[in-house]
């Protein structure tokens, strides 16, 4: 009882502090010209995105949102992008309602609601939500379970959620220097984060933090500094760990948002002397193998439903199936067509993959099919010649796992 109560008290204190951190730091910085970001986001993304979550379900853009520790703009963000959809966001800082609600006001956003309450007590909105978005909040969480039950409870039977949390070995070396702060007693005062800053130019070139410092957004300013060194509260999760958070919330994992870095068969693991015993293994001890073979994952994106959805069929293609599937080109992929590897007519790159092998050679038989791709005709549409089936198999499903394409599987087999 004694040792409940403890907890129950060192829980407040983390919850304080961490809320403490963000009036002083709100992150991510505030911005308040949306502009590009409204541009950004037309019909195609929007399609893309609906199918990204809900391959089986027919385009929707009325959807119900929870943005949850919602931070300065994403809320704003959500409302903007999906003008007709009702969005909430809540978050523990005065400071990022604040922010929101002059986003709000500048861009006429009648469909945002902003309340200031922490995600551990969402069910006090006393409603569901079709769309359940949680990135960068449940490992600052004193209790991340409690914070991901009180998700789960308002996610509607048929929603989808998306969730971030930080990965551990690309983050080692944010752990080394959380430490070291915290040994020197560093606070959060603009002179000790100016002073930090300076300090790590000192760091040994051979650091686990250096290439974060070089490459990642994370430390491009104080804000960013301070989020990811100071921190008063930050655990990371590993594949086995945030799968057995999802179960543990009564979620089951859909897919991670961007797939082709989990996937043995994508990359530079395909052609190693492994991938046969990669191949044997389930998924999720797949995606733990290649989190562990990269070694420098800094967090992990995730599509999770209730374990009580009704029942869907996910994208497979394995059957016949997927000749009724409707491909969807995902924004920010490119088509290379300059310095070619032998055989291939084009390669294609997802911009937003940050590893360099994950990239997809096709040859001209499979640049023709891809050229065929509308946006509106089922893959046995696109490839009607029984020859070209199995060109079309591989093709399709390399797409899918490379993160080129998503699948509107809505219309199912159609008369073909
Ligand atoms: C790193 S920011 C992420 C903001 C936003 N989700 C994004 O991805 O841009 C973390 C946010 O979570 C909020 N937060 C922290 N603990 C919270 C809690 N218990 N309930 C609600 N929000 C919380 C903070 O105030 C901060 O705005």
């Amino acid at each position: 009882m004694k040792n409940y109560a403890s907890r129950e008290l060192n829980a407040e204190r983390v919850a304080q502090e961490v809320s403490a951190f963000y009036e002083c730091h709100p992150y991510p910085p505030p911005v308040d010209d949306l502009d590009r970001y409204r541009k950004l986001w037309d019909d195609a993304r929007r399609r893309a995105d609906v199918h990204l979550f809900w391959p089986d379900e027919p385009y929707r853009d009325d959807r119900t949102i929870l943005v949850a520790g919602c931070g300065t703009s994403q809320a704003a963000k959500y409302a903007l992008r999906w003008p007709n959809a009702k969005v909430t966001g809540i978050d523990v800082s005065a400071t990022s309602i604040e922010k929101t609600e002059r986003l709000k006001r500048k861009y006429g956003l009648d469909n945002l609601d902003v309340i200031q309450l922490p995600v551990e007590r969402a069910t006090e909105l006393g409603r569901s939500f079709e769309h359940v978005v949680c990135t960068g909040v449940l490992h600052h969480l004193p209790d991340p379970d409690a914070g991901l039950r009180a998700l789960h409870d308002v996610l509607a039977p048929d929603g989808a959620m998306h969730l971030m949390v930080y990965a551990p070995y690309g983050r080692a070396g944010v752990y080394l220097l959380q430490d070291y702060c915290r040994r020197l007693g560093i606070g959060t005062s603009s002179q000790e984060i100016k002073d930090l800053a300076a300090s790590l130019s000192a760091l040994p070139p051979d650091h686990p933090l250096v290439p974060l410092l070089r490459n990642s957004p994370d430390f491009r300013d104080e804000a960013a500094l301070a989020d990811a060194l100071l921190h008063p509260q930050d655990r990371a999760y590993s594949v086995p760990q945030l799968l057995d958070f999802l179960a543990a919330a009564d979620l089951s994992f859909g897919r991670w948002v961007r797939q082709a870095a989990y996937l043995p068969q994508c990359g530079a693991l395909a052609s190693t002397p492994h991938q046969a015993l990669l191949a044997r293994l389930p998924p999720e001890e797949q995606y733990a193998a290649v989190e562990l073979f990269r070694g420098s994952m800094l967090r992990h994106s995730v599509v999770a439903y209730r374990n009580d959805r009704p029942h869907h069929d996910s994208v497979s293609f394995k059957g016949d199936a997927w000749l009724g599937y409707v491909p969807i080109r995902l924004p920010d992929t490119i088509v290379v067509q300059e310095k070619l590897p032998p055989g291939a007519a084009a390669v294609l790159i997802n911009r937003n993959h940050t590893y360099t092998d994950l990239y997809l050679p096709i040859d001209a038989r499979q640049k023709k099919l891809f050229d065929a791709i509308d946006g509106k005709r089922c893959i046995g549409e696109i490839a009607p010649e029984n020859a070209l089936r199995e060109t079309a198999r591989v093709l399709f499903e390399g797409l899918w796992c490379y993160d080129q394409m998503v699948f509107d599987t809505s219309h199912k087999r159609r008369q073909l």
